[in-house]
């Protein structure tokens, strides 16, 4: 009797395995056995739920649909349980039938989404045939977090309406149900507002003769696009027929450069010193005092309202520079007629002037969580906090309801490892650490968690642009796993360990998202060099492949390399639709660190000196001004330097920005006469040199962009 207990625990727990269900249900209980699905099957549904069952069909061909029918041996049936909660649902599984009772359309919509990863990985790319087997079993299942977000900054980089719609059925699968949609930004201005038309005609593209400024890449292309009234209607309705609301955002009124380079009329009243940017307007802050300003926002509120069904319009409020209202007579005199302290209760007079025409259409404020910092913003607002867990800790210790997205932790457009692409501001990480986030250890107490709302991720897509979005898997390969991660720690009340998430991603998951066509992120392939030949190894079952530097060649990798010149070879995996970076060994990555002056004909700013560039830590100099054609930064070595191959560049490390746009690189062999050895277009340049050298100088041919500084970093020599 006890073996046979054992054996059937052992069963029981091997279909749980098997099923691995992303994010976990609370709980899952498999019966042994199974249903067929088959072309006799029936989907019946409550009238409620249609728009579930159409949905549902896309995934599973039923021959016939049928509403508030019986239910006959071999049908599946969506139906309405009003005793559960609104996205609670009950999956039960017989070998008779399938039922899936939700709480409400949610509830129902959850449960399809548990039935759908039941099934074979194939129905994610819509091909499955009948029959589909089915375990038995009964699943209940219920959300953490009532708020389960992501956000998609589609201002800085144009997304398309299409590929929107296909990152909105990949955080269904997911169970997520909150699209932050982030529309307006410094960078671009993406929703058609029908009295203002130029918002969107001209603030949907930057570059080329557009007066919106192309910074962060795609510097010479006019490049962009722009979501008309009704494109936004069918992504709300598309997205609420998977359980997704849609909360725009109108960043407001700091990150607005955009619409001020349409609307300078919108900006403080005076003339911004232009010498540093070499005549680029940097204002982009709405002018607080100008009465006009508050009628062009509810001239654009009443129509977002109309648009949108959320009750939510986010407005903004991060990151306002304050010393524009600071220089501003109007917003100064404002300040004094209206008692305010300092200019943090300026940004919460323009909220509140904001507020009151959002409730006026019927709409409620979420803002970031800067906006809460003068003090006086009443705790009806709904807060996203952001810029750290401190942060979100303030908010929701001041009873503020609190959407929890710090970038440390949440931000996908971070980097997840020190050589890939994305920002590392906040952090560097991967879904490992997504998957750690804890309240408790990070100081959340019971009176906090109260105010909790809700979990977001966010990626903000500043990066983006310079990787050739038309064509890219990169927003892909920044999301996944992360936000299969995210949606484990906003939906499961009991999430699982690092060990058991990765093992459901190799046995299960992956499989899902290969079906989904989703490029995700795999692991990179270790590499070492030792006694004259490199390895490579992974531990995700995946194929690695190397590619032959000098050829271009690329091969499978089936055992050691022998080689003297490591350096030439760089490895990378493959598995389904996954992939992972690109790495070499240990000794391809050595960087020389010779000792290195490094001078400038553009003044450095005394907060960051020029001996920063000589460092070889990632320390950077901000220089006082943009520059302009014929500066130089010139990097001279203690001794003729033997190398491989030395990276030249200008700009945030991270980032395209703040760079010398075009020039070339001389070299100085005898450390006086320079000869030119490369051309650059954007930032810098790589070059092999032949022989030591004693000097080499970045110059540039033209003037440099909308920043008021260019950054000078060390140089990468290998
Ligand atoms: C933000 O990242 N500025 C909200
Ligand atoms: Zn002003």
């Amino acid at each position: 009797m006890k073996k046979l207990f054992i054996l059937l625990c052992a069963i029981l727990s091997l279909q749980s395995l098997w099923a691995q269900i992303v994010p976990k249900p609370q709980s899952e209980n498999y019966s042994g056995g199974k249903f067929t699905i088959t072309d006799k099957s029936c989907l019946v549904y409550d009238s409620s739920v249609r728009d579930v069952a159409l949905y549902a069909l896309e995934y599973m061909p039923f021959k016939q649909i049928l509403s508030s029918s019986k239910v006959m041996p071999g049908d599946i049936q969506l139906t309405i349980n009003r005793l559960l909660d609104e996205e609670q649902y009950r999956l039960t599984v017989t070998d008779k039938n399938i039922t899936i009772a939700g709480g409400g359309y949610a509830g129902v919509f959850n449960g399809v989404q548990t039935l759908l990863q039941l099934l074979p990985a194939n129905v994610f790319s819509k091909d499955a045939k009948f029959p589909l087997t089915v375990p038995c079993c009964t699943i209940d299942d219920s959300p953490k977090f009532s708020y389960r977000g992501f956000m998609l900054d589609v201002a800085r980089t144009w997304i398309p309406t299409d590929k929107v719609k296909r990152y909105i059925d990949l955080m269904a699968y997911l169970k997520l149900n909150k699209l932050h949609f982030h529309l307006t930004d410094d960078e671009g201005w993406r929703i058609e507002i029908k009295s203002h038309p130029e918002l969107a005609t001209i603030g949907g593209f930057r570059g080329g003769d557009s007066p919106v400024f192309p910074r962060y890449g795609k510097f010479y292309e006019k490049w962009g696009g722009y979501y008309t009234q009704q494109e936004l209607k069918d992504i709300v309705a598309y997205a609420a027929q998977r359980n997704i609301e849609v909360i725009p955002e109108i960043d407001m009124p700091g990150h607005s450069k955009a619409l001020g380079a349409i609307y300078p009329e919108i900006l403080c009243n005076y003339t911004p010193d232009g010498s540093r940017t070499n005549g680029l307007e940097i204002r982009n802050v709405w002018c607080a005092a100008k009465e006009s300003n508050y009628s062009l926002i509810e001239d654009i509120i009443r129509e977002v309202s109309e648009i949108f069904t959320s009750d939510y319009i986010h407005i903004g409020g991060d990151e306002v520079n304050m010393s524009q209202w600071r220089k501003c007579p109007d917003c100064q005199r404002l300040k004094a007629e209206k008692g305010l302290q300092n200019e943090k209760q300026i940004e919460d007079y323009f909220i509140a002037r904001t507020t009151e025409i959002l409730t006026k259409y019927g709409k409620k404020p979420a803002v970031w969580n800067e906006a809460i910092e003068g003090g006086t913003l009443p705790t009806t607002t709904r807060v996203h906090g952001w810029a750290s867990i401190k942060k979100c800790l303030e908010a929701t210790s001041k009873g503020y309801p609190t959407i929890i997205m710090p970038g440390h932790y949440f931000y996908f457009d971070m980097k997840q490892s020190a050589s890939e692409t994305g920002h590392n501001w906040a952090a560097i990480f991967d879904a490992k650490k997504v998957l750690s986030f804890n309240f408790e250890s990070q100081g959340f107490t019971v009176a906090h968690l109260k105010s909790v709302a809700g979990i977001e991720a966010s990626f903000f897509s500043e990066i983006y642009i310079a990787e050739h979005p038309e064509k890219s898997d990169y927003l892909d390969y920044m999301l996944f796993p992360r936000l299969t991660a995210l949606s484990e720690v906003a939906w499961s009340h009991s999430r699982r360990s690092w060990e058991e998430f990765y093992s459901a991603l190799k046995s299960a998951h992956y499989s899902r998202m290969d079906a989904m066509e989703v490029t995700y992120r795999l692991e990179t392939p270790t590499v070492n060099y030792s006694n004259g030949a490199i390895t490579a190894s992974t531990t995700d079952g995946s194929t690695i492949y190397y590619i032959d530097l000098t050829s271009g060649k690329q091969s499978r990798y089936t055992k050691p390399i022998t080689t003297t010149k490591p350096y030439n070879y760089e490895f990378y995996s493959r598995r389904g639709t996954g992939i992972s970076k690109r790495t070499g060994s240990k000794e391809y990555y050595a960087r020389l660190k010779p000792a290195v002056t490094v001078s400038s004909s553009i003044p450095c700013s005394s907060k960051t000196p020029m001996t920063n560039a000589a460092k070889y830590n990632n320390s950077i100099v901000r220089t006082t001004r943009a520059a302009k054609a014929g500066d130089w930064i010139e990097y001279r070595f203690a001794a003729p330097l033997h190398c491989r191959e030395i990276e030249a560049m200008t700009g945030h490390i991270h980032l395209r920005r703040c760079c010398m746009m075009k020039g070339y690189i001389e070299v100085s062999y005898d450390g006086s006469n320079f000869v030119k050895v490369a051309d650059f277009d954007v930032a810098g340049a790589t070059i092999k040199p032949t022989e030591a050298i004693r000097a080499l100088r970045i110059v540039a041919t033209t003037t440099s962009d909308a920043e008021d500084q260019i950054v000078i970093q060390s140089l990468k020599i290998k």
